[in-house]
């Protein structure tokens, strides 16, 4: 536990500012459900998190769930057109009320359990519950409403009433965005995959912005390495962010072979686009595609990815279902394993803390996008907060 502490005070000896000189931080805060916990307390119920494209809601009652932490959240369009987020829980004895992870309601949201019905306004329907119950008035009855916003096309839930709105906390990020996916506004949901991986969801962020071990780890990485050319690219890392993008490498790799055709794509580059905590905005190059990597934490040992798939066209190029295949069926399972296997190694008494690989120059294929993460992930954490692990220790 001593570790745990020094990594939340930031102090670990070998944790250096300059990522060229700096160990990783020890393998406790990958392993422990105490820092698991506090994690979804600190970070997770207090920053915005992704839950879909705003073209999710188009009409009434289209509504999509998301789980945080113990909590699940549901967010739907009204009646009157207006976008609501709501705890995803009846008031009568605590049934969770919608389980599917998206879809369309009718007119009310049913609780499976006895059968009370909430309006999309979140009001409970009268003529759903017992009548002449004493001292019970059901029009006073409605679901815990949670702060939603639509940013950049997409929309984002917090669970915090104080937490700064999001074009407060992200200062330009949808811009970013903007100028990375000419259709931004347009795409609607293709598909999603979804995988449930034994390892800490951070295991995850660490791989989604490892620009090391692009050309290096397994057979299909060698081949993304080819489809993008990364030493023409550029990294980007801020206060909420970070990105690692490619130019097109070869357009005829045997992951999926791209032309060049002017009407179906987003960007001619790779784009891996992180919003801290932990949702990814990415595309490859010359995709009709706006991929969202939604990482989830479920505990300190596992996670779950969702990888929706955002598209414009009705009926998908070749070149964008050869990219879906490509990712569900190469990348993505060659990623998972990897990920897997570094948290086994985590759990290993033998393991404390590693080293950053950056080069001098801090070049192109170094892992500095890893460590600015945990500049962010150190900064999330208030002094008292680090003092309260002290207790709960
Ligand atoms: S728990 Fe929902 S109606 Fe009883
Ligand atoms: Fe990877």
């Amino acid at each position: 536990m001593n570790e745990i502490k020094t990594a939340l005070r930031g102090e670990v000896s070998g944790f250096a500012d300059d990522p060229r000189m700096s160990q990783t931080l020890p393998a406790a805060i990958y392993t422990s459900q105490k820092i698991f916990e506090f994690e979804i307390e600190k970070i997770f119920a207090k920053t915005w998190q992704f839950i879909g494209h705003k073209n999710d809601f188009r009409e009434p009652g289209d509504f999509v769930t998301k789980e945080i932490g113990r909590d699940s959240v549901i967010v739907l369009r009204d009646r009157e057109g207006e976008l609501r987020a709501f705890h995803n829980v009846c008031r009568h004895r605590a049934h969770r009320l919608v389980s599917e992870k998206r879809g369309s309601l009718k007119v009310v949201i049913t609780c499976p359990y006895h059968s009370w019905a909430y309006g999309l306004d979140g009001g409970l329907r009268p003529n759903s519950v017992k009548s002449d119950v004493y001292g019970f008035d059901p029009s006073k009855i409605a679901l815990v409403p949670v702060r939603v916003e639509e940013y950049g096309s997409f929309v984002f839930i917090n669970l915090d009433d104080d937490a700064p709105t999001m074009v407060e906390h992200c200062k330009g990020y949808d811009e970013r965005l903007r100028s990375h996916f000419r259709d931004i506004d347009r795409p609607k949901h293709h598909s999603t995959m979804v995988y449930d991986v034994d390892c800490n969801w951070k295991v995850v962020m660490d791989n989604g912005i490892d620009a090391y071990h692009l050309g290096i780890s397994g057979p299909h990485h060698q081949v993304f390495n080819r489809m993008c050319d990364f030493k023409n690219g550029r990294q980007i890392a801020d206060d909420v962010s970070l990105a690692l993008i490619g130019g097109p490498g070869d357009p005829n790799n045997e992951g999926y072979s791209f032309a060049k055709k002017p009407d179906f794509w987003q960007s001619e580059n790779f784009i891996d686009d992180l919003l801290f905590p932990a949702v990814f905005f990415l595309t490859f190059p010359y995709t009709d595609i706006i991929y969202v990597f939604d990482v989830i934490p479920v505990s300190a040992q596992t996670c779950r990815i969702e990888m929706l798939y955002y598209c414009v066209a009705d009926e998908l190029d070749e070149t964008s279902l050869g990219a879906i295949r490509y990712m569900n069926e190469d990348l993505g399972p060659e990623d998972v394993d990897l990920n897997v296997g570094v948290q086994q190694g985590l759990n290993s008494r033998a393991y404390d803390a590693g080293r950053f690989m950056v080069d001098t120059a801090a070049g192109y294929d170094g892992e500095q996008l890893i460590h600015h993460f945990y500049r962010l992930w150190l900064a999330a954490f208030s002094d008292e907060d680090r003092a309260r692990v002290l207790v709960m220790d």
